[in-house]
């Protein structure tokens, strides 16, 4: 069964807004806890726009939720993440001029930084993910660099607007979905996910994570965090094949 990591950056731009103490990060934290997720997923951006330094210490301290923290391949990032220790590094690529991450990592042209990161993370016994684009030289790449991980950006099936573009997008996440576990990665998906489209990929199965943040946000405004959380780890459950 696919399980779910909240990813709460956006209650922390909801703070950052007004550069108040609310809402709270490890408030919302405790919520999806409580609400059934295994994991949330922190994107500590290099501009600090959202989450800050303190949320994602006091989130990893205070709750017994696995970590998966979001960052860029960076020297700062990694050494952040090897003071943190959290259960898993994804590893993005950042633009500052973006609204929310573009593209996958290029894990074919960042090669060697990768493995220089994967083998540090790994040292300090932190699982590393990568978060590519669903094609397979990306795939091999982010196995001949090390990662234990990959993390299928499913923009592109987000983004389909035809029938025909829906199935061919999916079809992708699921050739590269097999591609990676052939090859021995874990595999997990996330990037525009929300309630109406989660249904067709959770059914692939063979996803063990799906990371998703802003649908969940939005829709807590609306029946709160720990609701929408709920909402949403029913759908991958009964989306998912073993149902
Ligand atoms: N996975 C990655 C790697 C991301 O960068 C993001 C956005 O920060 C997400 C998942 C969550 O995407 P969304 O907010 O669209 O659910």
């Amino acid at each position: 069964m696919s399980k779910l990591n909240v990813n709460i950056d956006h209650v922390a731009t909801i703070r950052q807004a007004r550069q108040v103490d609310e809402p709270n990060p490890v408030w919302a934290a405790v919520e999806c806890e409580l609400a059934g997720a295994s994991g949330v997923t922190l994107h500590l951006r290099e501009d600090r726009r959202h989450i800050q330094d303190r949320d994602v210490e006091l989130v990893h301290e205070v709750t017994g939720l696995k970590c998966n923290l979001e960052i860029a391949l960076t020297d700062p990032m990694i050494r952040f993440a090897l003071k943190l220790k959290p259960d898993m590094v994804t590893l993005v690529p950042e633009k500052r001029e973006e609204l929310t991450t573009e593209g996958g990592l290029d894990c074919i042209k960042l090669s060697k930084r990768l493995g220089n990161a994967v083998k540090k993370l790994n040292k300090a016994r932190i699982k590393v993910s990568a978060f590519i684009v669903p094609q397979a030289d990306q795939i091999q790449a982010s196995c001949d660099t090390g990662c234990d991980a990959i993390e299928l950006h499913t923009g592109m099936y987000a983004n389909a607007k035809s029938d025909r573009q829906i199935a061919k997008t999916l079809r992708d996440i699921e050739s590269a979905r097999d591609y990676g576990l052939e090859q021995g990665l874990v595999v997990h998906a996330g990037h525009g996910l929300n309630y109406r489209n989660i249904g067709p990929v959770a059914a692939l199965g063979g996803l063990t994570d799906f990371n998703i943040g802003h649908s969940i946000v939005s829709r807590s405004v609306f029946v709160g965090l720990r609701q929408a959380a709920k909402e949403m780890i029913a759908l991958i459950e009964k989306n998912s094949p073993s149902n």
